[in-house]
């Protein structure tokens, strides 16, 4: 690897292209080892650049065989060949290039360009993939027609796969036959696909809402074809629902699925043929979790959604990547929440972003939602640019109402459809629909880093005022020195004694909303800025940020008297579950002290008649298990400057438990209460209760009262679903019960060692596992048959799970599972440089441990920064360094 470069790419250089192309014709002759590419283009040069530029190819790791332009060969004086690039000097203003390279997809271990899994031949282009299957302008705006024969043994690939519409297809000599594809929208080769296959099928069709029928077609490896109909019912539904919410409309006449087990990411949006990890598709009650069922559903609407958001319009370079992205997630977050549980949607999705988004915009690689330079695009496909960039559309969304927004995203999708365009290109369409100014609001693509409020309210009661005082200021990040104020929607309501919403009158500050309403977004502007409510006729409690309307860190400085408050009567549902997360923080990092302190801690018992309350409220199961789970230790994590790691977990532990006594006859009646019978359904009211049932169990297991510890049996030997298997499988196993954690493992492992997902649920359980043997039982699992370093999921479900999920194991103060990072990085950097180069994250947050900890990582780092690396792992290592 050490021919790569290692430069730094500028949004500021960005030029239009040199060239652009009218038709590509691609042919792909497979074969594992010597697989031939001949690519016919026709280009023309931009008027937009100046004459005589040479052209300038991408192309990584390829064969080139023959070049010619306009029919006549070039000898090798005629053009250079770089490590990255094919360069041809003396060109026309219009010519047709021919170019003939090989490749060896089962060589290719990055699962990015062509490569095989399994058996099969299948495509990741996406960001600069392409590069790898041909000479290009890999470059997303670049866009043109494909025309793919592809051509390949019929006995081992009977199915041959490419974008749009099948033309032709037809047999040739040596057993071989060939299938032509066309598509006719123009795309840019980050949207090509092509998979070859001993696949099959499930059929179905959607009648779009202009009466066109298209087939849909899900194809996978024949022992899979049982695990395809809750994809199916997704992609009918996401379909539907954006015809319906965003008035977009399905354009070919054929929308495929493929199923691949090796691959990097969860699933790509290629033009008409989407490839899926495996992961995000495959479900069968007995084989897939609740939340993978949900998985699925949202995924398989993600890609979908993409058909407009992403490919008839899509991004003029990778900084503009959260354009797609950051949308594309907000809409299918939308489409989750309409499909279950709206508020126990949002408190899922906010938990994620609080817990990870704010620790990645909190550390060395902290980067704005539109990037401004980077190494290597692959490291930017991060928690910053979906989760926070779909928080940005999501406000978007709220200070325009959902008439304006639509009528903004209809304009967007209309002025730029066939185009790439940028962040700039967005925002215009929604400013001309609403009117509404966003220059401030765009800092939000430009600063990196989570702002913090600081918020404090006054109450005169001769006066009949209630004042808010609100603060923003954004910590300085590790990439910008200097942060200003940013255009926050605060949405803000105020619960009188009685816990009703009172009406808002405001006098002073900006909003959104009629005056006289229950809630108000206050649009906070500058760094300090005076919001005052009239006729309030008692000192209120104020539920503020409800539905989490900015991705901010908010401090009011509640008492617990108003946490409780919010907690039994916010009608927002958010910030009702959010009240109880804030007591249990403060009940929590109570505990750490006295821990720290070489006490034994004691969980506030406020806190447990909180919980009790919460089992007589009457919330629905979907809400009440929500609010029954302690914040995790990762959140908790984020809750302190330096994290005490092992406190933070004992504590924890010992809060559960308290809880488990104290509540014993609750959790009890609700674990009777909750049992479903009759066949399993993923639908949001089974989900909620299997869901709830299982946490209220998990606590009795703390105990590990004997019959409590059968139930548990008793569930993983006889359930029909793995959500319950699942379950309590993750109970024995995490208990100290190690007779029968030891016997379940063995049992499962029988029942589903054939099954590759369900393995992975093997895996994860073990390595979250948060006994003090765990790191030598994930090297020993290292060696297991159904482990491989070159399998992502394999790697996710052992390695990261056990780094990221083991807190407490994998900061053990002796070193070792730094060291055992760093190695298993090391290794797999030659391998599959996207996957090393997201592996090693744990490693690079050294700045919240303690100093011993802190020159224990460092070390490792350091140890990797010396030895030869990819462009994937050289950027993240240079950032996180001391
Ligand atoms: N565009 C895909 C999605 O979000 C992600 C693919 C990115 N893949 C990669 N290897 N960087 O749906
Ligand atoms: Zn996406």
């Amino acid at each position: 690897m050490s021919s790569v470069n290692n430069d730094i790419i500028y949004l500021k250089d960005y030029l239009p292209p040199a060239f652009l192309i009218q038709t590509v014709n691609l042919e792909f002759d497979l074969s594992p080892h010597e697989t031939r590419v001949r690519s016919t283009i026709t280009f023309t040069r931009n008027q937009e650049r100046n004459a005589g530029l040479p052209l300038e190819l991408h192309g990584n790791e390829l064969k080139l065989i023959s070049v010619e332009i306009d029919g006549q060969p070039l000898s090798e004086s005629q053009y250079q060949i770089t490590a990255e690039q094919l360069i041809i000097p003396d060109v026309p203003d219009q010519f047709v290039l021919k170019t003939d390279v090989q490749i060896d997809p089962a060589n290719n271990t990055s699962l990015e360009g062509l490569y095989r899994s399994n058996t099969m031949f299948c495509t990741q282009c996406e960001a600069e993939g392409f590069r790898k299957i041909t000479y290009y302008p890999d470059r997303p705006d670049v866009m043109a027609a494909f025309t793919t024969t592809v051509i390949a043994d019929k006995t081992e690939y009977p199915v041959l796969l490419s974008n749009g519409n099948p033309v032709k297809k037809g047999e040739l000599d040596n057993n071989r036959h060939f299938v032509v594809w066309q598509d006719p929208f123009d795309k840019p080769a980050y949207l090509f696909a092509l998979v070859a296959g001993d696949l099959q099928v499930v059929k179905d069709t959607f009648t779009t809402m202009s009466g066109r029928e298209v087939a849909l077609e899900i194809w996978v490896e024949p022992e899979n074809i049982t695990k395809c109909d809750h994809a199916m019912a997704s992609l009918k539904a996401a379909m539907k629902w954006d015809e319906e919410v965003y008035g977009r409309e399905y354009d070919l006449d054929i929308y495929m699925i493929v199923a691949v087990n090796d691959f990097n990411m969860g699933a790509m949006e290629n033009k008409g043929l989407n490839i899926f990890n495996s992961s995000c598709v495959l479900a069968r009650p007995d084989t897939a979790t609740d939340g993978a069922f949900q998985r699925i559903e949202g995924v398989v609407a993600h890609e979908y959604f993409h058909n407009w958001s992403g490919n008839r319009v899509t991004c003029r370079d990778w900084f503009q990547l959260s354009l797609k992205e950051g949308f594309t997630v907000y809409r299918d977050q939308c489409f989750s929440a309409d499909m279950n549980d709206e508020a126990v949607k949002r408190i899922e999705d906010v938990a994620m972003l609080r817990t990870a988004q704010f620790a990645e915009d909190a550390g060395p690689t902290a980067h704005p939602v539109r990037p401004d330079h980077f190494i290597e695009i692959s490291n930017f496909y991060t928690l910053t640019i979906y989760e926070k960039g779909s928080e940005i559309v999501r406000m978007i969304a709220n200070l325009l109402g959902p008439d304006l927004f639509r009528k903004g995203s209809d304009l967007y999708f209309e002025r730029h459809d066939g185009q790439a365009v940028t962040v700039e290109d967005f925002i215009g369409a929604m400013a001309d629909a609403s009117g509404i100014d966003f220059s401030q609001f765009m800092r939000w693509y430009s600063q990196s880093g989570t702002p913090e409020l600081t918020v404090s309210g006054h109450y005169d009661a001769a006066a009949q005022q209630y004042t808010l005082t609100i603060k923003q200021q954004t910590p300085v990040t590790k990439d910008q020195p200097e942060k200003l104020p940013l255009h926050i929607p605060v949405k803000v309501g105020l619960l009188n004694g009685a816990g009703a919403d009172m009406p808002l009158t405001l006098s002073a500050g900006e909003a959104s909303g009629a005056q006289g309403d229950h809630d108000r977004v206050l649009h906070l502007r500058e760094a300090e800025q005076v919001f005052v409510f009239e006729n309030i006729d008692e000192e209120p409690v104020p539920s503020l940020l409800r539905g989490f309307s900015a991705p901010v860190k908010l401090d009011f400085g509640y008492t617990q008297a108003q946490l409780l408050h919010l907690m039994r009567h916010d009608s927002d549902g958010f910030n009702r579950w959010d009240a109880g997360q804030r007591l249990a923080i403060t009940a929590l990092k109570a505990m750490v002290t006295q821990f720290e302190a070489g006490q034994i801690p004691k969980l506030d018992s406020a806190l447990t008649e909180a919980y009790k309350g919460l089992f007589e409220s009457g919330l629905n199961p979907a809400i009440l298990a929500e609010m029954l789970m302690l914040p995790g230790e990762a959140y908790l994590a984020e809750q302190f400057d330096i994290v005490p790691v092992d406190a933070i977990h004992a504590c924890r532990n010992i809060a559960r438990k308290t809880l488990a006594e104290t509540l014993n006859a609750e959790l009890e009646q609700t674990v009777a209460a909750n049992q479903l019978t009759g066949e399993y359904r993923p639908l949001a009211e089974d989900i909620a209760k299997r869901r709830l049932k299982n946490i209220c169990q998990s606590y009795l297991m703390t105990l590990e009262a004997d019959a409590v510890v059968e139930r548990s049996w008793q569930q993983f030997s006889t359930a029909d679903n793995m959500t319950d298997q699942h379950a309590a499988l993750t109970a024995l196993v995490h208990s100290k019960q190690d007779e029968k954690a030891k016997a379940a493992l063995e049992s499962f492992e029988q029942q589903w060692k054939d099954d590759a997902l369900v393995m992975d649920q093997w895996f994860q359980v073990q390595a979250s596992r948060p006994h003090p043997d765990a790191l030598a039982r994930v090297k020993a699992l290292m060696e297991h048959p159904a482990f491989s370093l070159k399998n992502p999921n394999k790697v996710r479900s052992l390695i990261s799970v056990y780094c990221n999920q083991n807190r407490v194991n994998f900061h053990s103060i002796d070193g070792l599972s730094y060291q055992f990072l760093a190695d298993v990085v090391l290794e797999l950097d030659g391998m599959n440089p996207q996957i090393a180069s997201r592996l090693i994250t744990p490693l690079t947050r050294w700045q919240k441990m303690d100093a011993k900890r802190q020159q224990l990582m460092q070390a490792e780092l350091q140890r990797i920064a010396a030895a030869d690396l990819s462009k994937d792992l050289f950027e993240v290592v240079q950032k996180a360094l001391p």
